[in-house]
């Protein structure tokens, strides 16, 4: 994985490049350059998910960048992840399967499990507009991660791990399984440094990604109850580390994740935005700023999926 930036190597033994392009939210149309771009860049690790919608477009960028010779399919880190409502084990290989098709692979480097919230076989949690008690399932992550495991054996995942997962239902899974989870997705940025959540999973050898690490300016209505929050990338504090090492904003919050040992996937659609977030392997944060941004931490989760505050796994 030449040029990928650093990498980690996780519990299952393969390595993992720490940046990543995010997708959520790319429209197809744009999805598919904006992973074009990216490889051209130097990204070598995607993320993706079944409910974004755009894993054909994600697919079939990587699928032209290695028969361009730009890639091999074992440079690029292709990760996506179970939906919710696929929580049943019994229906977890039937949504990786889509997934793959989707993606004209036949292998994934990382599959997560979305979210411990689980919803009805079929159900749209998102498009419900109802009760969303209505959509609720019962299905214990533990038993989801039970149809994890097999897509390990069978080659299909290449590493296994969960998203959204809090330190006890981590701590949780962790006792009860056959193969480790290899990662942790969550939100973090400066404001929600989750540091308790980073040391357990350190010590427990799970690597942490952090999303929406630039503080997701363009979060849908459906993820958040709130209008106030502070703009992360506008915060003075942030723009002034940034003007020492004459970089943005957007780069202090990505070189951060990276100094942390901690890997980070900005999402953007804009070539010049997806360049400019690959474009922080020539600087490291002082002690000092590293400091300063652990120290704007106030708790503050854009992402707080108050709409299922009711479901038995609720807060992530
Ligand atoms: N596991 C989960 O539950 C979960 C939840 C949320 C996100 N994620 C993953 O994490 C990724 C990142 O999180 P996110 O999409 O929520 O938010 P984010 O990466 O914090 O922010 C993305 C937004 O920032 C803009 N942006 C990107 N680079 C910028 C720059 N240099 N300057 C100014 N604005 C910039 C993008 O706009 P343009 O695209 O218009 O350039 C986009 O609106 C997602 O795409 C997804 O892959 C996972």
């Amino acid at each position: 994985m030449a040029g990928a930036g650093p990498t980690a190597v996780l519990s299952s033994g393969k390595k993992m490049p720490l940046l990543g392009l995010g997708t959520w939210q790319s429209k197809a149309e744009e999805v598919y350059n904006a992973v074009k771009v990216a490889i051209d860049a130097g990204y070598r690790h995607i993320d993706t998910a079944w409910v974004y919608k755009n894993e054909k477009e994600v697919g079939q960028a990587i699928k032209e960048k290695i028969a361009e010779g730009k890639i091999k399919r074992e440079d690029v880190f292709v990760t996506t992840k179970l939906f919710t409502a696929f929580s049943r084990p019994e229906h977890v290989r039937e949504c990786m399967m889509q997934s793959l098709a989707d993606l004209g692979l036949d292998y994934v480097d990382l599959y997560l499990i979305h979210s411990p919230l689980c919803f009805k076989y079929g159900s749209n949690p998102f498009a419900h507009a109802g009760n969303p008690e209505e959509v609720y399932d019962e299905v214990d992550y533990v038993d989801t991660w039970k149809g994890m495991e097999p897509l390990v054996d069978e080659g299909l995942a290449k590493s296994i791990g969960v998203s959204n997962f809090n330190k006890q239902q981590l701590e949780r899974l962790v006792q009860n399984c056959r193969i480790k989870p290899a990662v942790n997705q969550v939100e973090l940025h400066p404001y929600l440094a989750q540091q308790d959540l980073v040391d357990f999973c350190k010590k427990n050898n799970i690597l942490v990604t952090a999303y929406s690490g630039l503080g997701a300016p363009a979060l849908p209505k459906m993820m958040s109850n709130k209008t106030d929050d502070p703009v992360l990338m506008e915060d003075p504090s942030i723009v002034a580390i940034g003007k020492k090492y004459g970089k943005s904003a957007a780069q202090v919050l990505i070189r951060y994740q990276l100094d942390r040992g901690v890997s980070v996937i900005p999402k953007s659609v804009t070539p010049s935005r997806i360049q400019a977030n690959f474009d922080v392997m020539n600087f490291s944060l002082s002690k000092e700023d590293l400091a300063t941004l652990a120290g704007l931490d106030r708790n503050l989760r854009y992402l707080n999926g108050e709409r299922f505050s009711t479901h038995k796994y609720y807060p992530y």
